[in-house]
């Protein structure tokens, strides 16, 4: 049988790792990328393997668009990364959110259905964020099973796109999973994220804003161990489950901003404290015990290695920072 899958949004930050990732370790698999190429779609970050993939821009909420490929290229895997992912623009732009994000993968999901057939057998990723529980206080830990709890108009329409993968999981039996990361740092992020952004300031000798007390928790994961988590989800991932992938690895906002001066040698005085983001969720922490139980998957990039590599990175590629 052929292996032909679609990834969708690899034009943008985790995507491109990904599809890099997948053709290096999966050469006998066709792969078509869906992307809409938004502001956080850049083409150079999937310039390494532009021949070894196919390109399609084009939107995911584009039913025809989506049905035409499936047919075209006998899509028989999706991997759905495409979305609006950044929180401030949610907050200030949140429509877009619900459109791309909630009504694009129900697209997919749709398109596939109705390509496949009920009960295929065929694995459909929907990729999505530790967001969707919500904030946690100083103690325990986002399992599977956490209450469903989002506080911004990117979380509310992260879990309720993965509420629709699981209804196709139990209405029409489709083979689904729905992945839960925590914060991604690596290459090829856009510079409106915290790391490079920090990153681009501190460069130019600029003030460092960061939210509130800066003492906001993020469990932070080298992109590339999420590439693999989730390659095994898509080869191993039992039908109908939830993942949650993370790395138990808590920082401040403050102390990754001290830590990006420090590799800088920049003084700690860019730092510039402003009021805090609305709906600021406090503290993010998975507990990847399923994922390792079960898939046999655990981190293996080290924080203090993984930032290092990712600063030294954005020194190499400062096109990235513009
Ligand atoms: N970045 C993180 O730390 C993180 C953590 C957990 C989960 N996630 C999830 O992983 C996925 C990828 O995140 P990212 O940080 O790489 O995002 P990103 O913003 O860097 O990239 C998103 C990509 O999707 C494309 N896109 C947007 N709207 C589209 C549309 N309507 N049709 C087709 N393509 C469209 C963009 O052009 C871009 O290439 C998202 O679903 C996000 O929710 C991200």
């Amino acid at each position: 049988m052929s292996n032909n899958v679609l990834v969708t949004g690899a034009a943008g930050f985790i995507g491109a790792n990904f599809a890099e990732y997948f053709v290096a370790k999966h050469p006998d698999y066709k792969v078509v990328v869906l992307d809409k190429l938004t502001y956080a779609g850049n083409l150079e970050n999937l310039k390494n393997i532009k021949d070894k993939i196919e390109f399609v821009q084009g939107d995911i909420c584009d039913f025809d668009l989506v049905t035409d490929l499936f047919k075209k290229y006998d899509i028989n895997g999706v991997i759905h990364f495409a979305a609006e992912s950044h929180v401030d623009n949610s907050i200030k732009t949140p429509f877009i959110f619900t459109q791309t994000n909630v009504m694009g993968t129900h697209v997919l999901l749709e398109a596939a259905r109705r390509a496949w057939g009920e009960g295929s057998t065929n694995k459909f990723v929907h990729i999505s964020t530790d967001e969707v529980y919500g904030s946690l206080g100083e103690e325990g830990y986002f399992t599977e099973t956490s209450p469903i709890k989002p506080s911004s108009p990117y979380s509310a329409s992260k879990a309720s796109s993965d509420l629709v993968a699981f209804a196709y999981k139990e209405t029409y039996k489709m083979n689904v999973n729905v992945t839960n990361c925590s914060n991604n740092y690596g290459p090829y992020q856009h510079n409106e994220k915290l790391i490079p952004h920090m990153i681009k300031l501190a460069l130019k000798d600029q003030k460092l804003p960061v939210y509130g007390t800066g003492k906001n928790i993020r469990d932070w994961l080298y992109v590339e161990d999420h590439c693999e988590a989730i390659d095994l989800v898509f080869h191993k991932g039992v039908a109908g489950e939830r993942y949650n992938i993370g790395g138990h690895n808590e920082k401040r906002n403050i102390d990754i901003v001290k830590l990006i001066l420090k590799r800088l040698e920049k003084p700690e005085s860019l730092i510039e404290y402003v009021e805090d983001r609305k709906g600021h969720d406090y503290r993010y922490a998975i507990d990847p015990t399923k994922i390792r139980n079960e898939l046999g998957w655990s981190p293996k990039t080290k924080f203090e290695d993984g930032i290092v590599k990712t600063i030294d990175w954005y020194l190499a590629h400062p096109e990235y920072l513009q």
